[in-house]
C-alpha cells in the first residue's frame, strides 16, 4: 500500500504518573524504526506533559483524546486545540463514540472540531461507527454516510490530507468481539469512496483506522486487508508488550 500504516493508543480514562512512565518506557525500549508503522498514543489532557517530556525525539507520536469546539473563551472545563498543539501534539480523537453517546457530541460538533484542529495544525482523528442495534439493522454504511456527510460538505478537498478517519463499530469496542476483516475490509473501502466523492486524490492517501476490540492476536489479519492502513487500540494499548506487538503487525 502508498499508506503508512498507523497504529494508536487511546488510553481512555487510564493510568496515572507511574503507571504512564512504566508504559510510554516500555513504547520506546521497542526502539520503532522510519520503515514500521507510525506508533502514536492519546492519552488523558494532564499527561500530555508528561508524554511530551518522555517522547519528544522518538519515533512515538503522541496526542489527546477530544478537545473544545470553539478556539478561546469562557468554556470552564475545556481544553483548546491551541493548548494542546502548545504541548506538541500530533494527533487529537474527535467523535469518539464514547464522546458522542456519553457526553451528546453530535456530527456538527465533530465537524468544529475538526476546524478547530486542522486550524492550529493538528491531525484530527475522526472516529465514526454504527452502534449494535444499526449494525443489526443493516444500516451501517447509512450511518457511516450521514456521519461523514457534514465533513465532506464542510471540509475542504485539501483538508483530507491532514486528517486520519477511524472506522470503531461500537458493538466490538471494549467487547472482545472484533469485527470479521472481511467486513471490517468492506465499510473502510465504503469509507474512503465517500471521501473520494468530494476529494478523489485525498482519498488514495488517506489512512484509515480500524478500531474494536484490536489484539496481538487479531492484529495481522485486520493488516491483510487492503483498505485498512492501522488501528485505534484502546484496552490493549495500556500494555506495553501487547501495543508493541500490534504495532509491528501493521507494515
Ligand atoms: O479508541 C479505541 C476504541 O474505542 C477501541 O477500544 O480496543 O478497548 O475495544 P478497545
Amino acid at each position: 500500500t502508498v499508506r503508512r500504516p498507523l497504529v494508536m493508543g487511546n488510553w481512555k480514562m487510564h493510568g496515572n504518573l507511574q503507571e504512564n512512565a512504566a508504559l510510554l518506557q516500555g513504547l520506546l525500549q521497542a526502539g520503532f524504526s522510519a520503515e514500521e508503522a507510525r506508533v502514536a498514543v492519546c492519552v488523558p489532557a494532564p499527561y500530555l506533559a508528561q508524554a511530551q517530556a518522555l517522547l519528544q525525539g522518538s519515533a512515538v507520536h503522541w496526542g489527546a483524546q477530544n478537545l473544545c469546539r470553539e478556539p478561546v473563551g469562557a468554556f470552564t472545563g475545556e481544553v483548546s486545540a491551541r493548548m494542546l498543539a502548545d504541548f506538541a501534539c500530533r494527533y487529537v480523537l474527535v467523535g469518539h463514540s464514547e464522546r458522542r453517546t456519553l457526553f451528546g457530541e453530535s456530527d456538527h460538533d465533530v465537524l468544529q472540531k475538526v476546524g478547530q484542529a486542522l486550524q492550529a495544525g493538528l491531525i484530527p482523528v475522526i472516529c465514526v461507527g454504527e452502534t449494535l442495534a444499526q449494525h443489526d439493522a443493516g444500516t451501517t454504511e447509512a450511518v457511516i454516510a450521514a456521519q461523514l456527510q457534514p465533513l465532506l460538505a464542510g471540509l475542504a478537498a485539501a483538508d483530507w490530507t491532514r486528517v486520519v478517519v477511524a472506522y470503531e463499530p461500537v458493538w466490538a469496542i471494549g467487547t472482545g468481539k472484533v469485527a470479521t476483516p472481511e467486513y471490517a475490509q468492506k465499510v473502510h473501502a465504503f469509507i474512503r469512496a465517500q471521501v473520494a466523492e468530494e476529494a478523489a486524490e485525498a482519498a488514495q492517501g488517506l489512512q484509515i483506522l480500524y478500531g474494536g476490540s484490536v489484539k496481538a492476536e487479531n492484529a495481522a489479519q485486520l493488516q491483510a486487508m487492503l483498505d485498512i492502513d492501522g488501528a485505534l487500540v484502546g484496552g490493549a494499548s495500556l500494555k506495553a508488550d501487547e501495543f508493541v506487538k500490534i504495532c509491528r503487525s501493521f507494515r
